[in-house]
């Protein structure tokens, strides 16, 4: 893996920015992020969820990729790493209006935002990059089986969306499937039934299924 050389001293400041992440209600704020091999890892700025080991495997496993699609988009985070990486079209999929089970928490800031607007500001200028506004549900019938290489699923987080997300993905995919949050209990829960404990977890929070 290639490092990114940085002096010493911005890699300190850098690091102290990263420990100074705030965490705000339930979203943690990433000023910036640095992995443990003390490799900055791009995130624009953008909020979100994601940690620098998570956003890393994105975008190092989108390179690698001709076509992407990403359920579970918010205001962009995973996208820019996708987006930065993928040589090809990343189709983000989402609504905007928040997970079903955590509009009153972790999201709610859907009230009171226009988070498709925050996501458009913050990714809208990649030329590879097609937004699908619209329930999950709905986008999985615009794609063929087997026609997506990638696809990363962060959308609800219940066992029975988790469940139903992959089920409904996983014809659709051609090398990897993958999503967020293993140490969401009930992501666990769901990831570990459907592939019978067969799958790698990245050095973040990602779990991976290698289809070829
Ligand atoms: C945890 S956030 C995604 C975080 C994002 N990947 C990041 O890096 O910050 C989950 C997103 O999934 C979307 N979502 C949840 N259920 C959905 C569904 N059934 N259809 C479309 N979008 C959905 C929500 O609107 C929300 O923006």
């Amino acid at each position: 893996m290639k490092k990114t050389t940085i002096p010493e001293k911005i890699l300190k400041e850098i690091i102290a920015l990263a420990q100074t992440s705030q965490s705000t209600g339930a979203i943690r704020k990433y000023s910036a992020t640095i992995t443990k091999d003390g490799i900055v890892a791009i995130d624009n700025g953008i909020e979100g969820w994601m940690n620098g080991e998570d956003l890393l495997w994105l975008l190092n496993t989108a390179k690698e990729m001709d076509h992407i699609v990403e359920v579970g988009s918010w205001k962009g985070r995973s996208t820019y790493a996708l987006l930065s990486g993928c040589k090809g079209t990343v189709y983000a999929i989402d609504h905007f209006l928040g997970s079903a089970t955590e509009r009153e928490s972790y999201q709610a800031e859907v009230k009171t935002r226009d988070i498709y607007k925050d996501f458009m500001k913050n990714v809208g200028s990649f030329k590879n990059l097609q937004v699908l506004k619209m329930d999950n549900a709905e986008a999985v019938k615009q794609f063929e089986d087997n026609s997506i290489d990638m696809v990363f699923i962060d959308a609800g987080h219940t066992y029975e969306e988790v469940l139903n997300d992959i089920k409904q993905w996983l014809p659709k995919v051609k090398k990897i499937i993958c999503g967020h949050d293993l140490d969401n209990e009930q992501v666990e829960k769901a990831v570990r039934e459907i592939f019978s404990n067969k799958f790698e977890i990245s050095k973040g929070d990602i779990w991976i299924k290698r289809i070829c």
